[in-house]
């Protein structure tokens, strides 16, 4: 089922990335970014790393996008005020470059960013990010096994320790009663 998301998630970014591409007023604004798209596991974090170049002070907005949701991450404009949405703001470290950090990451966090840069006079850029999120299924699975098969050495050992322990106390009961045998006859002899 995950797999067809991640298809989806995919197309969609590749079909908005050339929507954005084709549509983005060129304009006095740069934004540089070293790397477009993340894969990472669920509780790990992500640095999305932009620097953004504009002649006047810029906004930076980030907004998510999924094939169900679209939503505000965050506005800010570098020395003049940072708003970050509620649902966002134990996770979301902004930078003054436009860069911002997601720490915690959760399934439904995999999807498509797209940081928006501002300027005064009304032009704008976006630049567009995939981030998958993944399950650390493989590594659970593996350690499971791993459990299992110490367990069930551990029952091995433990039960060729008892088969071990219950022959050696049948030995030692047999020869204790072979050992007490003549002598009982000695003390039953003896009276006579
Ligand atoms: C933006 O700033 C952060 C923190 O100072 C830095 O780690 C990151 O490399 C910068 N990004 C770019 C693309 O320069
Ligand atoms: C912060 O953003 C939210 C929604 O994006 C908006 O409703 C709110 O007015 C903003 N607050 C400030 C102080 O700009």
């Amino acid at each position: 089922m995950w797999h067809f998301r991640l298809w989806d998630v995919q197309d969609v970014a590749v079909f908005l990335s050339i929507t954005l591409y084709m549509c983005h007023l060129a304009g006095a604004i740069s934004i540089h970014s070293p790397q477009r798209s993340f894969t990472r596991s669920v509780q790990e974090d992500v640095f999305f790393s932009v620097d953004v170049n504009c002649s006047r002070n810029p906004t930076i907005q980030w907004t998510f996008m999924s094939a169900a949701v679209s939503r505000s991450i965050g506005t800010w404009q570098p020395g003049m005020y940072t708003n970050i949405t509620v649902d966002y703001s134990s996770r979301v470290q902004p930078y003054d470059n436009g860069s911002m950090s997601l720490s915690d990451l959760r399934l439904q966090d995999g999807g498509f960013y797209v940081v928006t840069v501002m300027e005064t006079a009304g032009s704008s850029k976006d630049v567009g990010f995939v981030l998958k999120v993944k399950e650390v299924l493989y590594e659970d699975l593996q350690y499971l096994s791993v459990s299992a098969l110490v367990l069930a050495c551990f029952a091995g050992l433990l039960m060729l320790a008892m088969w071990l322990l219950d022959k050696a106390y049948r030995k030692i009961v047999a020869w204790r009663r072979r050992k007490q045998m003549p002598e009982n006859d000695a003390t039953e002899l003896q009276p006579l």
